[in-house]
């Protein structure tokens, strides 16, 4: 039988999530928004696109949860969109009270389902939603740091005009302008960038990665990314469900690992079968933990508002 994703907010991120899904046969998909008629239009619309894809899969779009039981993977972008002007953290209470009902109707249908959330301020609505349903920190994971790494790859691949699957990027911290991009951790064929960019080349990729989300915004005026934003998803779900091992960066519910207690920060994770199967700690030099520090006390006072 094949596996199932549920996919909560049919908007940019979440239909073009659903689409990446279809068209990489990765699992049955179900759409679910609160407007009337748009996860129905789209999911038909995917439908009859998988003979051209060439893709065995079911595409269900509904207003109910019905559709979603036994959801293997449940990824949350239900939310409002950053416009121009606007920080992450202003859509904070909004977008808690939205992900706060979208969880719980979804874990009520899917109580084995691993939870991969995409709405922001992410850091934050991760730990919300890790709060409310309950499950292990293992089955409740923010998307982040893929979008983040990948974003500074593209940069670096372009800089240095070299293949982006020559580039390898780490970037680790919560999202928003305290994330911390690691160049010393940072690759082209293996070799550090900091072996082929000077220092200033290095810091100006790095300042571009930090308002990669914000150069978007600023570009569209109407909305936020989401070709990005949510092939970072469909890449952690499929980690997930082709039980791969694979490292990616992820915001994980911290207890301990790099001195960090009960947040969710962006760090590496082996993403498995069983969601994140371990937290992969690196050394950090003293400046590195203290921007890390920085950017897990920037998710506390985040999550201290929405008393989560
Ligand atoms: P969008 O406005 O295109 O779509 C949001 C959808 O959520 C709308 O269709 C809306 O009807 C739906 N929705 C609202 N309340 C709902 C509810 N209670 N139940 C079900 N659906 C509901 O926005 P877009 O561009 O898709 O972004 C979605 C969220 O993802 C935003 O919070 C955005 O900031 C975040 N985001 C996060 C990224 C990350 O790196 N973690 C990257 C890109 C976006
Ligand atoms: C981004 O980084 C808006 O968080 C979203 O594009």
């Amino acid at each position: 039988m094949r596996k199932k994703i549920t996919v909560v907010g049919a908007g940019n991120v979440g239909a073009t999530t659903a689409h990446w899904l279809v068209t990489r046969e990765i699992a049955d998909v179900v759409l679910i928004d609160i407007v009337e008629g748009v996860p129905q239009g789209k999911a038909l619309d995917l439908r009859e696109a998988t003979p051209i894809a060439g893709s065995d899969v079911a595409v269900t779009g509904a207003n109910d949860y019905a559709a979603t039981a036994n959801s293997d993977i449940v990824i949350i972008t239900a939310g409002l969109a950053r416009k121009p002007g606007m920080s992450r953290d202003d859509l904070l209470k909004k977008n808690h009270e939205i992900i706060s009902a979208c969880v719980e109707q979804a874990v009520a249908r899917s109580p084995n389902a691993i939870l991969i959330l995409v709405t922001n301020p992410l850091d934050a609505m991760a730990q919300a939603a890790y709060k409310l349903s309950k499950f292990s920190r293992n089955r409740v994971i923010g998307m982040a740091g893929v979008l983040d790494s990948a974003r500074f790859a593209a940069f670096i691949a372009m800089e240095l005009d070299v293949s982006v699957e020559n580039v390898n990027a780490f970037v680790l911290g919560g999202h928003g302008d305290t994330m911390v991009p690691l160049p010393r951790y940072t690759t082209v064929a293996g070799i550090p960038i900091t072996e082929l960019m000077d220092a200033a080349t290095i810091e100006k990729l790095v300042q571009r990665t930090r308002q990669g989300g914000a150069e978007i915004v600023g570009l569209l005026k109407t909305g936020s990314a989401f070709y990005a934003p949510s092939a970072a998803a469909v890449q952690m779900a499929e980690a997930i469900l082709k039980d791969k091992k694979q490292i990616l960066p992820c915001a994980a519910y911290l207890e301990g690992e790099y001195g960090i207690h009960g947040v969710f920060v962006g760090v590496p994770c082996k993403l498995g079968a069983r969601g994140i199967e371990d937290v992969i700690q690196v050394k950090l030099t003293a400046d590195e933990q203290a921007a890390l520090n920085k950017s897990a006390d920037s998710v506390r006072q985040l999550v201290q508002v929405i008393g989560v």
